[in-house]
């Protein structure tokens, strides 16, 4: 059996020597038969035609398997040791597990489209020491173990993850498996057609030699600032069939930081409104190759389909006054404000000041008469001071003091201490020379 497909897998690739030896139409069912023995006896050595796994084809000298829509549940063990290229497509393989590929490490492609696979478990290729090309796409993946990409010295080219990924819970799965796979070879990533919305930032900055990245027919509608971080190798950026609606002045210095590459953004669908002002300039003048033939307006109505690039400013119904004039008009507005605020502060307190004008003229009145007490008794302060009769006396009283202090009652004894002035000083005075000595 195993035999049997291998030749006539050969006979396809020498079916022209075929009839040029068996010409003659009655031979040929025998002269194909015999050359098939003839291949066998003489390539169909042993470590050549080892056993191939039920459910697949094995084809020696391509080097190749093929388990194509077989229904088969896990992925088949025991494939030969000198294949290069395994195809197991069109399965219901719903694991990867860590066995699942085991010793195959002149393995250099792997397809492994359409199997309705869910879950890819850690280190789940990483007996694929050679490997290069991964073929992921059209399957459901939910899990993503963060090490399910690891394989030692980085061999991975190319990945492709195209319709595979299942709900954005896969999206964030699959960025800690780039953090943590060391795919530090990779050089093509394919993510189209995955429904996303949003990448997460910084998600492919542990790809350093990646020079192609495909992110069409997604849903992105926005790039933000740090999303294509850590690319110094990036050559392609594919975000064509999205859902851009226009591209902000943070996303277009995100796509300007990556130089001089080649960009798709065709087919989105583009808001040809004032908004878009900033991506109609980038195109004129960024150093990006962009597909400017499919960049085209799809609404409003009366430009859907026109070209961006070039698009007047006029055209996007967008008059912008001049710069100058702007600040100038800011300017004159806020002093304008500033002007009312104050007439309205003001006329508030006129206002209270009407209403309260009874309790106003009082409290007027009171101070003037509080005023007037106070600025009274400085003025007989002043007149006392500056009298120097009045003065003397003072100090006499204050000096006769000791002589008659026996005499005095605690009243007097406390009047006299405190030397006050405004008391009448002769009255003074005479208290302290009629009192008769009472300790006598
Ligand atoms: C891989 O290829 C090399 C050389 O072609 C061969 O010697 C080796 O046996 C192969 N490995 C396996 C597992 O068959
Ligand atoms: C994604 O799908 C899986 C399986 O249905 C579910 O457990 C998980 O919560 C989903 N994640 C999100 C973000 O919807
Ligand atoms: C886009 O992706 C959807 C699935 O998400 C698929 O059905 C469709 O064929 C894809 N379109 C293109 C143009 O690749
Ligand atoms: C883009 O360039 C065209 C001419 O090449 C010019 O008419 C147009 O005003 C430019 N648009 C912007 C937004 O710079």
């Amino acid at each position: 059996m195993n035999s049997h497909q291998f030749l006539y897998s050969q006979s396809g690739a020498d079916s022209e020597g075929l009839t040029l030896e068996c010409s003659l139409p009655p031979l040929q069912q025998m002269c194909v038969f015999a050359l098939r023995v003839f291949l066998g006896v003489l390539l169909c050595a042993p470590h050549l035609c080892s056993e191939c796994p039920s459910g697949c084809e094995c084809f020696a000298v391509t080097r190749t398997v093929k388990c194509v829509s077989k229904d088969l549940l896990a992925v088949p063990q025991s494939v030969p040791g000198y294949a290069r290229t395994v195809f197991i497509t069109g399965n219901d393989i719903h694991q990867i597990g860590p066995d699942s590929f085991a010793e195959l490490e002149n393995v250099t492609n792997i397809i492994l489209s359409n199997n309705r696979i869910t879950e890819m478990a850690s280190h789940s290729f990483s007996a694929l020491l050679n490997l290069r090309f991964l073929d992921l796409s059209g399957n459901q993946l939910v899990l993503i173990h963060p090490e399910a990409l690891s394989i030692p010295g980085s061999p991975l080219q190319e990945l492709s993850l195209s319709r595979s990924l299942y709900n954005f819970s896969a999206l964030t799965d699959l960025a800690t498996a780039l953090r943590w796979g060391g795919l530090r070879g990779l050089l093509r990533l394919d993510l189209s057609g995955n429904q996303l919305s949003l990448l997460p930032p910084g998600m492919f900055s542990h790809l350093p030699s990646l020079q192609q990245l495909f992110l069409t027919n997604n849903s992105l509608v926005t790039v933000y600032s740090g999303t294509f971080s850590g690319m110094n190798q990036l050559q392609v950026l594919d975000l064509s069939h999205n859902a851009f609606s226009t591209f902000s002045a943070d996303a277009l210095q995100e796509l300007e930081t990556l130089g001089n590459i080649q960009v798709f953004l065709g087919n989105n669908p583009y808001t040809c409104s004032c908004e878009i002002q900033d991506f109609v300039s980038w195109l004129n003048e960024s150093r990006a190759q962009v597909d400017v033939e499919a960049v085209r307006c799809a609404s409003p109505r009366g430009l859907n389909g026109t070209l961006l690039q070039g698009l007047s400013v006029q055209a996007v119904g967008c008059v912008v006054p001049d710069q100058a004039e702007v600040a100038d008009l800011t300017l004159q507005t806020s002093y304008v404000f500033l002007g009312l605020v104050l007439g309205f502060v003001g006329m508030v307190f006129l206002l209270v000041l009407y209403l309260n004008r009874t309790d106003m003229k009082n409290w007027i009145i009171g101070m003037r008469d509080a005023c007037h007490d106070i600025l009274e008794g400085y003025h007989y302060r002043y007149e006392i001071d500056s009298d120097p009769r009045l003065g003397h006396i003072s100090a006499a009283n204050c000096n006769s003091r000791e002589k008659g202090q026996q005499g005095l009652t605690l009243s007097q004894k406390l009047l006299s201490d405190t030397c006050i002035l405004q008391v009448p000083t002769d009255t003074h005075v005479r208290q302290v020379t009629a009192s008769p000595p009472v300790g006598l």
